[in-house]
């Protein structure tokens, strides 16, 4: 018997986030979700009403290692230790690297690679005591296939598939899996400043010509984060409509 699913998921106020914990909520009705949420809150927070009593706001800064301590600390005291950790918060600010700042450089690096180490730090101690626990790192295709102005976001993102695998090691005889997921583009969540023209082309492109529909990432993220995803970690899964 596994125990029940107690999961957080950051950045749960975004696009992908908001689409797994309500996909972990439909169709797991013992476990428990818990949104990780910075100021922008208001779409986690109609879904902590739809599902009351299994969906809570867990306020995390990811970068801050006290805000990682603080956010267990409360979901430990609504009935229990953490078991699941989906790593989904990020962002890009893309340049060329002649023009990048130092500031633009480190803030992606921060987001994306330095607070997925601290989350999965974070989540040893509860998960090795319960000798179980599932870590699932929301990296992208971007860090496989490293597009031009993107050299922070890639490097971070690429760095996730590292770490995952170094972790997926450290943690296989204690019953921790980790794995890497690596989206390409997701429907409803594509850069602001593409035009219609440039949708139509990156589209064109991709094999299944279309974008994944946000649910579509998240039934994989339930998948990895199931009692029956035992054999699996140290994975990076491509999900991208077949871009090879
Ligand atoms: N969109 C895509 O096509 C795509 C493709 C591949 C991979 N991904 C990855 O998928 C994940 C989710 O992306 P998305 O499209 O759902 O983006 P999104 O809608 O912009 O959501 C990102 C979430 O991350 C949160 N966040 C960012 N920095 C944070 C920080 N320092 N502390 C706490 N929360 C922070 C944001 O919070 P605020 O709302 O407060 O800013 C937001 O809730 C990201 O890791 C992204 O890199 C996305």
């Amino acid at each position: 018997m596994h125990p029940t699913r107690r999961i957080l998921i950051t950045g749960a106020n975004g696009i992908l986030g908001l689409a797994t914990a309500n996909y972990f909520l439909e169709r797991d009705r013992d476990c428990q979700v818990f949104l990780g949420v910075r100021e922008k809150r208001e779409r986690a927070e109609a879904l902590v009403g739809e599902f009351a009593g299994r969906a809570f706001l867990c306020p995390l800064e990811i970068t801050r290692a006290e805000a990682w301590t603080e956010a267990l600390s409360l979901i430990e005291a609504q009935g229990g230790p953490l078991n699941v950790l989906i790593n989904n918060a990020g962002y890009h600010d893309d340049a060329l690297l002649a023009t990048m700042t130092q500031s633009q450089w480190s803030g992606v690096l921060e987001a994306n690679l330095s607070a997925v180490f601290l989350g999965c730090q974070a989540v040893m101690k509860p998960m090795m005591m319960q000798r179980w626990g599932r870590i699932v790192n929301v990296a992208s295709l971007s860090a496989l296939h490293s597009p031009a102005g993107q050299a922070n976001y890639a490097a971070a993102k690429a760095g996730v598939l590292g770490l995952t695998q170094s972790l997926a090691k450290e943690t296989a005889r204690l019953g921790i899996t980790v794995n890497a997921i690596c989206p390409g583009h997701i429907e409803g969540a594509l850069p602001q400043e593409w035009t219609e023209e440039q949708i139509k082309v990156v589209k064109r492109e991709t094999p299944m010509r279309r974008f994944a529909r946000p649910d579509e990432i998240a039934a994989v993220v339930f998948f990895l984060a199931s009692a029956e995803a035992s054999y699996m970690t140290g994975a990076s899964l491509k999900l991208d409509g077949g871009m090879v």
